[in-house]
C-alpha cells in the first residue's frame, strides 16, 4: 500500500490539517496497519491505515479510546485524536504526530550502556503513570479482562493464524495467575509502542488494546526484550515500583497469552 497511501488517503484530511506538503514513513510498519507521516503548513500529523477486516475493528478501538482517554485524562501521554474514517477498502486514523523515536530505535542508538539504563528506567517510571490514571467507570463494570482475553484468544486460534495451539490455551485456562486489581493498561505495551524524546519514554502510542486490565500483562511485554539482563530489569523496577513479576507469571503472558494475539 506504501507507494499508493498518499492516493489513497481520504478527501476529508487537507481540510483540518491544512495543504500536505509532504510524506514520510516510520523506520518500521507494523504488522497491521501503514502509518505515513504527514507534514503540513499546520504542523505534523499521522495517519494510520488498516485493510484487513480485524485490523480494521483494532483501528476503530484504537480511535474510540484515544478520543475518549483524550476527552477524560489530560495528563495521559497519547496523541491527540482528530479524525476516523471508513471506505469501502480501509480504515484511517488520524492524529497527531508526537515527538520522538520508539524506545527500540532509541536502545540501538545509545552510546553507552549507562544510556540503556536510563531509557528502561524511565519506561518503568512511564508504565506506572499509565497505571494509576483513573479509568472511565463503565470500563470497569466489564468482565474481568483476564476471562475476556482467554475467550478472545479462543476465538484467535478458531479463525486465524496464530502462534499458540489449543494445548497452550488450554494450560492457559485451567492455570490462571492470582486474582489481583485491574487498572488501565495499555494492553501491547512493547518497546516498539512508546515514544523517546530527550532521551526519556514520553507518549504511548498503538492503542487498540487499552483496557481496565492485568497490570501485569504490560510489565510481561514491556520487559520480554530485556529481562535476562539483571541491571536493565532492576532500572525498569526501580522506575515502576507498582509489582514485579514473578517467571511463571512472565511465561504466562509473555510466553503464553501474548501468542495468541
Ligand atoms: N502519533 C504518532 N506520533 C509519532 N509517531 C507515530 C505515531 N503513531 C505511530 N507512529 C510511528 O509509526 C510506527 C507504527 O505505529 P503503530 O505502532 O501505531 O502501528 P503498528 O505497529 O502498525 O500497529 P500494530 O502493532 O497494531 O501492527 C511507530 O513505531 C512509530 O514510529
Ligand atoms: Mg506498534
Amino acid at each position: 500500500m506504501k507507494e499508493n497511501i498518499h492516493k489513497a488517503l481520504p478527501k476529508q484530511i487537507e481540510p483540518i490539517i491544512g495543504n500536505v506538503q509532504s510524506l514520510s514513513y516510520p523506520t518500521r510498519q507494523g504488522a497491521t496497519s501503514e502509518v505515513v507521516f504527514l507534514h503540513t503548513d499546520h504542523g505534523k500529523y499521522v495517519c494510520k491505515c488498516s485493510s484487513l477486516t480485524n485490523y480494521r475493528i483494532w483501528l476503530l478501538k484504537e480511535a474510540k479510546v484515544m478520543e475518549e482517554l483524550n476527552n477524560t485524562n489530560s495528563d495521559l501521554s497519547i496523541p491527540t485524536f482528530l479524525n476516523f474514517w471508513e471506505d469501502d477498502d480501509n480504515s484511517y486514523l488520524l492524529m497527531s504526530r508526537e515527538p520522538g523515536i520508539p524506545l527500540r530505535e532509541a536502545m540501538l542508538a545509545a552510546k553507552t550502556y549507562e544510556d540503556k539504563v536510563l531509557l528502561i528506567h524511565s519506561f518503568g517510571t512511564k508504565l506506572k503513570t499509565l497505571h494509576e490514571i483513573s479509568v472511565p467507570l463503565e470500563w470497569m463494570q466489564q468482565e474481568n479482562w483476564l476471562d475476556m482475553q482467554l475467550k478472545k484468544a479462543t476465538y484467535n486460534l478458531q479463525n486465524y493464524e496464530v502462534d499458540g495451539n489449543r494445548q497452550l490455551l488450554n494450560s492457559l485456562k485451567e492455570n490462571k495467575p492470582r486474582d489481583i486489581p485491574q487498572m488501565l493498561i495499555h494492553g501491547d505495551c512493547t518497546i516498539d509502542n512508546v515514544l523517546v524524546s530527550d532521551n526519556q519514554v514520553e507518549t504511548f502510542i498503538d492503542l487498540s488494546g487499552v483496557s481496565f486490565g492485568d497490570p501485569r500483562y504490560d510489565v510481561a511485554l514491556a520487559i520480554r526484550s530485556f529481562h535476562y539482563d539483571k541491571a536493565l530489569l532492576n532500572a525498569f523496577y526501580g522506575g515502576y515500583t507498582l509489582l514485579q513479576i514473578s517467571e511463571e507469571e512472565f511465561d504466562y503472558f509473555d510466553g503464553g497469552l501474548y501468542e495468541f494475539f
